[in-house]
């Protein structure tokens, strides 16, 4: 069993307690996915970014072709997945069911989604470039509200994202969200900074037996080794949304992303919970940890500093 660590709590920088209320919500102007952005917008942008809050464009529109509104509906869905994926180097979508023209529509739709967003995130942040690499895109025709999920999987409850599977050994998750149902807002909830909730739950984390990494590589029940960031960070994404008295009363701030709005947040930072909502596009960006400037709140950093030993070795 490996050895408790010493976990430094206190030394985590805390939000200012005339905070008070929670205002996580940047809106911006731009209504182009390549938009002229100053040297100074673009680093307002990513300090912001990077403490962990959501960079909102209400009017950002993301527009149909002819035809594509059909998508909405969520008979497209296979029934078995949740949502509609394409992986960054498929040239078909995944979790989809149609006539073959349907399935090339989809395609085609989901591929110009994940072009916009990769635009924007390489316009807005071009010291990110060299660092990012495209993961998939999804389209989400499924109301989120009473989905019959068990708790680990109920989006609606306050988390941050982190995969059994997937080990991100570092890398950061930048997702591009876009509210693509004409009527309906998509409707989150986001929770405290990283290292306030980080202060709470990192001391009732473990980390590896030895041989563990390994063991669920061979098993196939990780896609590479888990590292012991991604395994605190598992473990943090499960205890948050265990915790309902954590759910009801860690500061919060409910949000209506209105049709046609798109946002960004790095969502394995942000506390999020998705409500309600009927259609929705997303595209995660995985990026090198090296490519963040301010390390106070980076999900990395802060566990690197608790736990006294960095987190970017497996
Ligand atoms: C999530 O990332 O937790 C879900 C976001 C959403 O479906 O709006
Ligand atoms: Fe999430």
């Amino acid at each position: 069993m490996p050895a408790a660590p010493a976990i430094a709590t206190a030394t985590e920088p805390t939000s200012s307690p005339s905070q008070g209320k929670l205002d996580l919500i940047r809106s911006q102007p731009y209504t182009d996915w390549a938009p002229q952005v100053t040297p100074e917008e673009r680093a307002t942008l990513r300090r912001e970014l990077e403490q962990g809050a959501v960079l909102y464009f209400p009017n950002l529109q993301f527009h149909f072709q002819p035809g594509e509104e059909r998508f909405l509906d969520s008979r497209y869905s296979d029934g078995k997945s949740k949502n509609i994926n394409l992986r960054a180097d498929d040239t078909a979508v995944r979790g989809a069911q149609g006539s073959a023209q349907d399935l090339a529509d989809l395609y085609t739709l989901i591929r110009r989604y994940a072009d916009s967003s990769e635009t924007l995130v390489r316009t807005l942040f071009p010291e990110y470039t060299p660092h990012m690499t495209r993961a998939g895109t999804s389209l989400r025709p499924s109301e989120i509200a009473g989905r019959p999920v068990s708790w680990r999987k109920d989006d609606t409850r306050l988390h941050v994202d982190s995969f059994p599977s997937n080990p991100m050994l570092g890398k950061r998750l930048l997702r591009v969200f876009h509210n693509i149902d004409p009527a309906a807002p998509r409707v989150w909830r986001v929770g405290e900074p990283f290292g306030d909730f980080a202060r709470k739950f990192v001391p009732k984390t473990h980390g590896m037996w030895p041989g563990q990494a390994a063991l669920m590589k061979l098993l196939h029940i990780t896609k590479r080794r888990r590292s012991e960031y991604d395994h605190r960070m598992l473990q943090l994404h499960d205890l948050a949304k265990a915790d309902l008295d954590y759910q009801a009363n860690v500061p919060q701030q409910e949000f209506h992303f209105p049709p046609g709005a798109t946002w960004i947040v790095f969502s394995d930072q942000l506390l999020h919970a998705a409500m309600r909502g009927r259609a929705m596009m997303e595209q995660t960006i995985y990026l090198a940890p090296q490519a963040i400037s301010d390390h106070t709140h980076s999900p990395e950093a802060v566990l690197a500093r608790m736990l006294g030993r960095p987190m970017l070795v497996s």
